[in-house]
């Protein structure tokens, strides 16, 4: 099964940013875990802060992968092109955060990404990652 993490701004700092609310861990760090457990599974990785740089990768992996992980971060409360590019893909999107949103400031209690995407998971950690791949292996696309 081929998957694909896509994490968007501010993502590159986990492990250094808000660790009261993100954790210590970088995500470098988790995600060799991922490999190293899941080895059945090939992963592709992609950060970045840039809005179009993801709506890019939605694009390059959203016909030949299994399954898109996404955390659009900030851009999932304001991204209506992000939210256009999960719509106009093939390979289904898992939109997982990292804090319980909900729990949050008003404004990111708003996806625009939700309505679009196969399912959401919220406020596990790290581990919200790992449930969104779970959901793909043991339900399918
Ligand atoms: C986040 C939640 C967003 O509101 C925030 O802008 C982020 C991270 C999360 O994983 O909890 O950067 O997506």
């Amino acid at each position: 099964m081929k998957i694909a993490i896509i994490n968007g701004p501010n993502l590159n700092l986990l492990g250094k940013r808000e660790t009261n609310i993100y954790g210590n861990l970088s995500f470098q760090e988790f995600f060799e875990e991922m490999i190293a457990k899941y080895p059945a599974v090939t992963f592709s990785y992609f950060q970045s802060n840039i809005e179009g740089e993801l709506i890019n990768q939605l694009q390059e992996v959203g016909y030949t992968y299994d399954g898109i992980i996404l955390n659009a971060a900030a851009y999932t409360h304001t991204s209506v092109g992000i939210a256009d590019a999960v719509k106009a893909i093939e390979t289904p999107v898992i939109e997982v955060h990292i804090s319980n949103t909900y729990s949050r400031e008003e404004i990111r209690h708003k996806s625009y990404i939700a309505p679009n995407a196969k399912g959401v998971i919220v406020g596990f950690g790290l581990q919200s990652y790992e449930l969104a791949l779970q959901s793909f292996l043991t339900l399918g696309r």
